[in-house]
């Protein structure tokens, strides 16, 4: 009989067939991690390598550990938020595909962590990341694995900014891939992915029209252009707020309102926080706020909401529907907080669409392709994408979707090339 370990953890197996389905209908959007596949399985580029994944466990990710899996690799999942896991597709990955995976929608902090350590009991070569959780528990807590491992990719922005502080701080135990930074991958998945499924997440949580509200997004890098202006395009007055003057000029000729968050708090209906960054909307900015106002986060963690502070502020609590805790204040108004400030795109709704995971998922395919290969001749470090990967991905996609593109003549190719042509 099989353990646990060897089977995962997970809700319910009888909805192991729902799950299956739907990763095929998501495989069905998912061109270019298909042809990846089809290599990988003559290749065997992974043969005989453990992988540890601590991913957000959807469709999308199944995917994913099913191209791995056909490229030699043994892979052991965990899900990298505690909100995030689709139960079914967690079902269907242990029962139908052989890969223990260990994620419960909902789990409490322990259950994660529990979860992360059923991963690293399996000695993984290869460590395949969404916000770093999976290296930072290896390095402080499994040191003596270190020996064994070849390197690992992170997939989102938080996860890198980590990584590089591991590097700074010469603890980084093994090279790491950004996938994150290839421009395949956050141009795409974190504008227009965090954009529709950010939305997608808020209205499916509250049923709320965004048309006639004043939206408030928080932080303007890739995943805030994509929900300010799906935000917009919905008939929103966007604001946005900002620390860095390029992006708080660049929002602004966007045509979008830009003013600090002490100044937004108070005129805002909807605020959605996308920095990454810590304590962004906090305890005097919900007091602030008008009495109804929604809050929702769609960065990697939730302390970019200080929601301490907020039950400080909270006189009374109530749950008007499933992802929606609304905090009666001392002040007598009434703030709503979508997902405990979890994710709300992979929380409420289901993450990213498939077809802009393609992209992101051909790239962490490729990366750990190419981490298997090469990891002799690698450092410490934290490496981009090999551009090679990257132009890949995108001719791939374009030829899946039917698109063509021109060839410059030779004459263009000179001309580009050199320096003597003025006017
Ligand atoms: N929800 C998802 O599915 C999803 C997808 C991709 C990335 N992410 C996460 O979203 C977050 C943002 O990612 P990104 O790629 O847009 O990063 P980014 O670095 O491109 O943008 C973050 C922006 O936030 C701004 N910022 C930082 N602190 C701020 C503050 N106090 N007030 C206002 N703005 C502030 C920064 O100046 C920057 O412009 C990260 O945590 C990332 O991991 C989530």
């Amino acid at each position: 009989m099989q353990t646990i370990e060897q089977l995962g953890d997970v809700k319910d197996r009888s909805l192991a067939d729902q799950g299956r389905s739907k990763i095929e209908w998501a495989a069905s959007f998912m061109p270019v991690l298909a042809q990846i596949k089809e290599r990988f399985a003559k290749e065997k580029p992974l043969a005989g390598v453990r992988i540890g994944a601590c991913l957000h466990v959807t469709t999308e990710t199944a995917n994913l550990v099913l191209a791995l899996q056909a490229g030699g690799a043994q892979v052991e999942l965990c899900a990298s938020n505690p909100l995030s896991t689709q139960d079914d597709v967690a079902a269907a990955l242990s029962e139908h595909f052989a890969i223990p995976t260990h994620a419960i929608k909902g789990e409490d902090n322990a259950t994660y962590y529990k979860h992360i350590e059923s991963v690293v009991a399996t000695k993984p070569h290869m460590t395949m990341d969404d916000g770093c959780d999976l290296v930072t528990t290896i390095y402080t807590k499994h040191n003596h694995l270190l020996k064994d491992m070849i390197g690992g990719c992170e997939e989102t922005t938080t996860g890198v900014i980590r990584l590089h502080a591991m590097e700074k701080d010469g603890v980084l135990p093994f090279p790491v891939i950004a996938v994150n930074d290839a421009l395949t991958k956050h141009m795409f998945d974190n504008r227009y992915g965090t954009g529709q499924s950010t939305i997608d997440g808020l209205v499916r949580a509250t049923n709320v029209l965004i048309a006639g509200h004043t939206v408030v997004v928080v932080g303007y890098g890739w995943c805030g252009r994509g929900v300010a202006s799906r935000a917009k395009g919905l008939g929103a007055t966007v604001v946005v707020t900002e620390i860095d003057p390029l992006k708080a000029l660049e929002a602004a000729m966007d045509g979008f309102l830009v003013m600090p968050i002490a100044e937004a708090a108070k005129i805002g209906d909807i605020f959605i926080t996308v920095t990454g960054n810590y304590h962004v909307i906090a305890g005097e900015h919900f007091e602030a706020m008008k009495d109804g106002a929604i809050v929702c986060n769609s960065g990697h963690f939730n302390d970019e909401l200080d929601l301490d502070a907020l039950e400080k502020l909270t006189v009374s609590k109530t749950k008007p529907r499933t992802f929606v805790d609304a905090h009666k204040m001392k002040n007598g108004k009434t703030v709503r907080v979508l997902a405990e400030g979890r994710l709300i795109n992979l929380s409420a709704a289901e993450g990213h669409p498939p077809s802009v995971m393609d992209m992101s998922f051909a790239n962490q395919a490729m990366a750990a392709g190419y981490l298997a290969q090469n990891y002799k001749t690698l450092e410490k470090k934290v490496y981009p994408v090999p551009a090679f990967i990257d132009e890949e991905v995108a001719k791939l996609k374009l030829a899946a979707m039917k698109i063509a593109i021109d060839t410059p003549t030779a004459e263009q190719v000179k001309y580009m090339a050199s320096w003597s042509e003025g006017t």
